[in-house]
């Protein structure tokens, strides 16, 4: 497989209109679920059953916003109603780990905003909870399923670029500085990792694996104490992804993987649809067009498809983003965190 190639695959990622309609609650009414409603009501079949806030007001409002049929001013209801197969969790980092058990616990099925929880240890704890309660639950890693990382995916797996040797990302974006900024706040779990950093290196796992021989990384605390700058090395072998993330300053947000015959490129904003580019070592190069109808943080709607897809057909988790390669990011990102100093 060393000559170029002259057609790049087609995405096998199915149309998210074809997934089959399950009962979803929202619980935390905030920015990203406000994206998450107008994604899945513009280009699925799935229900939206439910919402719920701290405030009936707030709960009421979303519900009126996105036609939910049911508001509630609290999130033990939301968790409570018959009526409701999945919890959407998007609410801080800070509060996932006990909302997603929370929800477990009554029987739902959970879709967790990344990051998953604030750290692996909290991650498994949710992992054996879904397991022993025998729901479903995945982290809403969205770039995951979306149709061009299929194809990057097609592309590694059988063996167009040959053996990979480096994978680079980066997802850097400025934040004015706000004590009160859930991102600033370590009440809230804030710091660069969790909330942009994750992108990178879920990314570097997806190519190369959740567990690297090496971690190695540099980066500096913002005035809160959250880590606001790192760059990181992470080596499997003779192999390493670059990484980088930073609340500081707004970053080119692409990423590559290059192996021993061509390279892969992912156009800005590499975690959402975007143009692909494969280049052959000889220079050959083939481009597969940001094309896709569904764009921005529309995509938000292939994790959910994929999510009801597995939920109606009895599985517990992704085949894509299994729990366990969520709870190993996440002690990536604890060991960055200790090497940086941050909480
Ligand atoms: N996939 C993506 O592209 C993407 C983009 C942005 C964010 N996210 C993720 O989505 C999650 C939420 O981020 P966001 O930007 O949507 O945040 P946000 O706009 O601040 O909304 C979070 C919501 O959580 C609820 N909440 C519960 N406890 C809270 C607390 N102690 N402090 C503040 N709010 C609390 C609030 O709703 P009520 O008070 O009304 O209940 C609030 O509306 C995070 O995990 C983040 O990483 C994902």
């Amino acid at each position: 497989m060393t000559t170029a190639l002259t057609a790049l695959p087609e995405s096998r990622v199915p149309d998210p209109r074809d997934a089959p309609p399950v009962r979803w609650g929202i619980l935390g009414p905030g920015w990203i679920a406000s994206q998450f409603a107008a994604a899945l009501r513009r280009h699925t079949r799935q229900e939206l059953a439910a919402v719920a806030s701290r405030s009936p007001e707030r709960a009421a409002a979303f519900a009126a916003e996105y036609g939910i049929p049911r508001a509630y001013g609290s999130y033990a209801e939301l968790v409570g109603d018959p009526d409701v197969d999945i919890v959407y969790v998007a609410t801080p980092h800070s509060e996932h780990h006990r909302q997603a058990l929370m929800a477990i616990e009554a029987g739902k099925s959970v879709l967790v905003e990344k990051a998953f929880t604030r750290t692996a240890a909290e991650a498994a704890e949710v992992a054996a909870a879904a397991g022993k309660a025998g729901v479903f639950a995945m982290e809403a890693m969205w770039t995951r399923f979306l149709p061009h990382i299929d194809v990057l995916r097609q592309l590694v797996t059988d063996g167009h670029l040959g053996e990979v040797m480096v994978v680079t990302a980066d997802h850097g974006q400025y934040f004015a500085p706000d004590p009160h900024h859930r991102l600033y706040a370590p009440e809230l779990a804030g710091g660069a990792l969790l909330d942009l950093g994750i992108y990178p290196i879920s990314f570097a796992a997806m190519v190369l694996g959740a567990s690297p021989d090496e971690i190695t990384s540099t980066g500096s605390l913002a005035f809160t104490g959250v880590d606001a700058q790192s760059a990181v090395t992470l080596r499997y072998g003779d192999a390493v992804a670059q990484v980088g993330t930073t609340l500081l300053a707004r970053t080119p947000t692409v990423a590559a993987v290059s192996g021993t015959v061509a390279r892969v490129e992912l156009a800005a904003d590499f975690y959402t649809p975007t143009e692909l580019t494969y280049v052959h070592r000889d220079g050959a190069r083939l481009v597969r067009p940001d094309g896709d109808t569904i764009r921005g943080h529309e995509g938000l709607c292939y994790q959910a498809a994929h999510a009801a897809t597995l939920i109606t057909e009895g599985a517990t988790e992704s085949p894509l983003l299994p729990l366990a390669e969520t709870t190993a990011i996440l002690a990536i990102i604890d060991e960055i965190r200790t090497h940086l100093g941050a909480p």
